[in-house]
């Protein structure tokens, strides 16, 4: 790509509404200081700091859960799905359910800790303020299989995430398109969706 048509892409570039963006790089960020915690939690042996880092984790998981709902509330009204519409259909498609995959795993990942918790016998609060219901008895052998259950999503989540963050770049570099630049937080006017 030359160099007058990378600046006209950035003028001419849809972009996703900057509460899309926030969003999506906030859920981020969330999702690395939960996978932070519960792992810097493995060099301590104190319980207090064991449980101040899994109380981490279970509210950036839990905020997670919410950014979430949110999103999927507000993904009709902020019309996220006709940002990039000007892909051909073969990309849309396999975009659709990469992103339908991830939005599963978020969902489901956040609820199988909260019902990992219970099923260990400990209540689910947010912010250590707000109790959560418990969606589950105490029950030792059920806990163990949801903590496999768990980790197992959690990684499902990191390849898928590692994919589209290359799928993502594969965009910018390869096909030259707009779609990375469109969920990039950036001062200015938000463009239409034209095709490029
Ligand atoms: C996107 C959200 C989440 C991700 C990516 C995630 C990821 C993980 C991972 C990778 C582990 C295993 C750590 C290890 O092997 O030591 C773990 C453990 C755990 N998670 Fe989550 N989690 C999430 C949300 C939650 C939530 C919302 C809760 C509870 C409300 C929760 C409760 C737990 C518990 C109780 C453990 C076991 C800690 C232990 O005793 O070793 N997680 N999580
Ligand atoms: C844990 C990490 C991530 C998760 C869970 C995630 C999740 C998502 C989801 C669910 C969407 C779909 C939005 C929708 O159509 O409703 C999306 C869109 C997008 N993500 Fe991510 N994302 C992650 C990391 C990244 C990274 C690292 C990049 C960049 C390198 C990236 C770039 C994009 C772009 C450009 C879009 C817009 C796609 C489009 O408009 O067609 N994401 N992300």
């Amino acid at each position: 790509m030359n160099d007058t048509s990378a600046s006209s892409e950035a003028i001419l570039a849809p972009r996703h509404h900057p509460a899309t963006i926030a969003l999506h790089w906030v859920t981020l960020l969330l999702i690395l200081l939960g996978l932070t915690a519960v792992f810097t939690r493995e060099l301590f042996d104190e319980k207090p700091a064991r449980a101040f880092l899994l109380a981490v984790h279970r509210n950036s998981g839990l905020l997670v859960l919410i950014m979430v709902a949110i999103r999927l509330l507000l993904r009709w009204p902020l019309g996220v799905g006709a940002v990039n519409n000007y892909l051909q259909t073969r990309l849309r498609i396999a975009s659709a359910l990469g992103h339908a995959a991830l939005y599963l795993l978020l969902l489901a990942l956040p609820l199988v800790g909260w019902l990992l918790s219970n099923a260990h016998g400990q209540a689910v609060q947010l912010f250590g303020v707000l109790p959560l219901p418990t969606l589950t008895e105490r029950d030792r052998d059920f806990a163990d299989q949801l903590g496999l259950i768990h980790v197992d999503l959690a990684w499902a989540l990191l390849a898928l995430a590692a994919s589209h963050a290359l799928a993502a770049l594969w965009h910018h570099y390869r096909r030259g398109d707009a779609v990375l630049i469109s969920m990039l937080p950036r001062k200015g006017r938000r463009s239409v969706a034209t095709p490029l």
